[in-house]
């Protein structure tokens, strides 16, 4: 059975971006240190194109076969100059089905990136086991959403831990 875990960060109003800025340069740097660790427990993780986009230099830096990173895109063949095989692919399979492939591959540990398009859609399909959200003291009124549309899901508290003074990391099981 392959976990499937969402990990993002967000201000207190449910923001994880702030205003029209793309980015996370808002997440304080116990978060990032967090993320970055959290990370090294995963051997794949799934990410849309805009989050590829904005983080490229970043994704590209950091390439290791230890982790499959696998980008949706409804335009695969515009990424080809980028994929590596076991390292870094792009995909337009449905979610169901990069998943079902990502077992397949044996892998054990699926960690969900963002942005907001793909924590909805992986929400809204039921895909997610848990999700480990850090909360930044931050009221942004403005920016994209943590879940970008109407969904009712429920979760239950597993972990609460302070990463710094303000921040606080929460983790829950989806029900
Ligand atoms: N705070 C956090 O924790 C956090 C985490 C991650 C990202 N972010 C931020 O969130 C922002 C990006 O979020 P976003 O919602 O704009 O974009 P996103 O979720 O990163 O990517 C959206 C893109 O994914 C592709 N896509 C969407 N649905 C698809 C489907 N069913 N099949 C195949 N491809 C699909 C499309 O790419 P194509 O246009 O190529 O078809 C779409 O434009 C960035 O600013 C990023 O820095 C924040």
């Amino acid at each position: 059975m392959m976990q499937v875990i969402a990990i993002a960060v967000m201000s207190l109003d449910g923001y994880i971006t702030r205003h029209n800025e793309e980015g996370v340069a808002f997440a304080s740097l116990a978060d990032q240190r967090f993320f970055r660790a959290a990370l090294t427990e995963f051997d794949c993780c799934v990410f849309g194109a805009n989050t590829f986009e904005i983080s490229q230099t970043e994704i590209l830096r950091h390439l290791a076969p230890e982790r499959l990173r696998i980008v949706l895109t409804r335009s695969p063949e515009k990424y080809s100059a980028f994929h590596h095989l076991d390292a870094l692919e792009f995909t337009d399979a449905p979610p169901e089905v990069v998943l079902a492939d990502l077992r397949q591959r044996g892998k054990q540990r699926c960690a969900i990136l963002g942005g907001s398009e793909m924590y909805t859609m992986f929400f809204e399909r039921h895909l997610v086991d848990e999700l480990w959200l850090t909360i930044e003291p931050r009221l942004f009124g403005a920016g994209k959403r943590l879940i970008g549309g109407r969904l009712d899901a429920s979760l239950r508290l597993m972990t609460h831990v302070l990463l710094a003074e303000n921040t606080l990391l929460l983790t829950y099981a989806v029900n």
